[in-house]
């Protein structure tokens, strides 16, 4: 079996089909929004890569789609969360009077998301949206707003499809349930 220091796969928890197809449920719903509007994608590095790379490819065309990356750091390399949140990157783009979508493939606690909020309104966007892939909300420890979300989550360690253990199964295509060995 497929593993990594103290964790292995263990099952399949969303296959590639099903989240393809919420992927472009989701896409459907934001082009209907922002029709011929332009809305910058502002990702989350690293989880939420291949989930917003799928994502802005099952926009409609009109939208006018741009594209930016923000770092904060949460997890280090353990697999639960910290409750710290720290800028590593910030996102290039100019957000004031824009229409900014925060795209994440987890939310956990809720602290990055709720900072992250609070940290991008202050800049003054004309529209501020949130697109998480996954919830858990059994972890939930502070309320944040998802406009858009993938699917809820029991407490399980997952990785696959952006998510990661100590840097290692991003690249799955499913999302796996782990567990310690
Ligand atoms: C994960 C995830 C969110 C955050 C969610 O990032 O991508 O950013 O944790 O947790 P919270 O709701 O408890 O704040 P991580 O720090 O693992 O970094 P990564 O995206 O580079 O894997």
């Amino acid at each position: 079996m497929d593993g990594t220091g103290d964790y292995e796969l263990d099952h399949i928890i969303l296959t590639r089909d099903a989240i393809n197809k919420r992927v472009s449920e989701i896409a459907a719903s934001i082009s209907e929004e922002y029709r011929g509007e332009e809305l910058i994608f502002t990702g989350v590095l690293k989880g939420a890569v291949i989930f917003m790379s799928d994502l802005v490819r099952s926009l409609d065309r009109s939208v006018d789609a741009k594209m930016d990356f923000i770092a904060v750091s949460s997890y280090g390399n353990a697999s639960t969360s910290s409750g710290a949140v720290k800028m590593i990157k910030d996102m290039d783009t100019y957000i004031e009077g824009k229409n900014v979508i925060l795209v994440e493939d987890i939310m956990d606690t809720g602290l990055t998301l709720s900072y992250l909020r609070e940290m991008l309104m202050a800049r003054g966007p004309s529209a501020f949206r949130t697109c998480v892939l996954l919830e858990k909300p059994d972890r939930k420890k502070v309320d944040s707003i998802m406009d858009y979300r993938g699917f809820t989550m029991p407490d399980e360690f997952v990785v696959g499809y952006g998510l990661d253990y100590a840097g290692k199964w991003r690249n799955l295509p499913d999302i796996w349930c782990v567990t310690k060995r």
